[in-house]
């Protein structure tokens, strides 16, 4: 875990303003570079927004995954999500990366939805919330387009039988001060988390080939523990690939939480709640009123709707940049900016609803209630 004075990054919380240089440090990843950048431009012939931007901004080997990409052995891609109630714009990240390399490269996707782990992290929680949500969640991830013959997506309780073999021999090899001393474990925390770490590490062994998970970095103390391990079951060590969190609505510092909801956009917000909630609590970086913003200019480093615009809404580089001058230079006022963040989220969420909608019925053709072992999946059990 890192901690210091400043500010905290867990699986669990994020607290203070993340400094993701002093955050690559102290979790032992390495910057997602220039070169690297460029080898994967190269291989997929094109360019991400997410990867450009430095939203995804750390690795552990990507450098192997892009390697085994030029010899032709190829490798999967595994994520996830905690199904714990609505998901937000901050969530789908790591969906819209993996979704695009799945397209670039033809690989195939394991997508674990967590119901287990959300109902055991909080009390109050039950297990068929968890279960209603994950049938929820699973609509808006489809809906971000990926491929249904190449994806599968499973809730751990219902797809545990296949994974438990392997999760016990897993679990067998980590102690409880490990996952102490990588998680915070304390006393009371209660047994079924304990256990849990092993359950987010069972798909990167999906497959024999490399596994590429993309995720915020607060999920990377489990990639350590993969890391560790994979190769004594005879697997490759997990490559990630992490993004940054979109900062809250209120402000620079934490992460977007979905239990709080003037911080965060939902998928589901219409598009007048999108409007009055970032008139009403988009941290602004501009002065105290128009003629002081004429003469100083505002601070695109500390505004929020400059800030989402830059890490993932705004595709177009030059009008990023245009932005950022203008609103730098006191020529662009705060309501203007946040206007065109308005447009973009509703832009955006408009064709999600759709999507989702479609989702309803291809849900079946992911498998969210498979049973089944994958067609591809072929592994596990040998
Ligand atoms: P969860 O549901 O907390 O988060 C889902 C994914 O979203 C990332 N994330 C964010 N990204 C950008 N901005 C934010 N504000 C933000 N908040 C969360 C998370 O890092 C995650 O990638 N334990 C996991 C579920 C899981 C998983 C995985 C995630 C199981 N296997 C493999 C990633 C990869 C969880 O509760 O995620």
């Amino acid at each position: 875990m890192a901690k210091d004075d400043k500010f905290s990054v867990t699986p669990w919380t994020v607290t203070g303003k993340v400094d993701y240089d002093k955050l690559i440090k102290k979790f032992g990843t390495q910057p997602l570079d220039d070169n690297l950048k460029r080898r994967l431009e190269k291989l997929s012939n094109g360019s991400h927004v997410l990867i450009r931007r430095n939203t995804f901004f750390s690795h552990r080997d990507f450098d192997k995954v892009l390697d085994d990409i030029e010899n032709g052995m190829g490798f999967f891609l595994y994520t996830g999500r905690g199904p714990s109630g609505p998901m937000h714009i901050g969530h789908i990240i790591p969906f819209v990366m993996t979704k695009w390399f799945q397209e670039k490269f033809k690989a195939n996707v394991y997508i674990e939805l967590t119901d287990d782990e959300k109902f055991l992290y909080d009390e109050k929680f039950s297990l068929d919330d968890s279960r209603k949500w994950s049938y929820e969640n699973a609509l808006d991830i489809i809906a971000l387009g990926f491929d249904p013959d190449r994806t599968f997506i499973f809730q751990d309780t219902e797809y545990i039988k296949n994974m438990y073999p392997l999760a016990i021999k897993v679990a067998k090899k980590i102690n409880y001060s490990l996952v102490k001393a990588v998680f915070g474990f304390k006393n009371e925390t209660n047994v079924g988390m304990i256990f849990y770490p092993a359950l987010q590490v069972i798909p990167t062994f999906f497959e024999r080939k490399r596994c590429l998970i993309p995720a915020a970095i607060d999920q990377d103390p489990y990639w350590r523990i993969q890391r560790d391990l994979a190769e004594g079951f005879g697997y490759f060590k997990a490559s990630a690939i992490h993004n940054k969190f979109l900062p809250p609505l209120t402000g620079p510092e934490g992460k977007m939480s979905a239990s709080q909801p003037e911080t965060a956009i939902y998928l589901s917000d219409g598009p007048e709640i999108v409007k009055k909630k970032i008139m009403k609590y988009a941290f602004s970086g501009g002065q105290a009123t128009v003629e002081l913003h004429r003469k100083y200019g505002g601070n695109p480093d500390l505004d929020v709707s400059f800030q989402w615009l830059k890490l993932f809404f705004e595709e177009d580089d030059a009008e990023v940049d245009r932005i950022e001058k203008e609103y730098r230079s006191g020529q662009m006022l705060t309501g203007e900016l946040k206007e065109i963040l308005i447009n973009k989220i509703n832009e955006f969420l408009e064709v999600h609803r759709a999507k989702r909608e479609e989702a309803k019925e291809t849900i079946k053709d992911f498998k969210v209630n498979g049973q089944l072992a994958l067609k591809m999946w072929n592994t596990i059990l040998e």
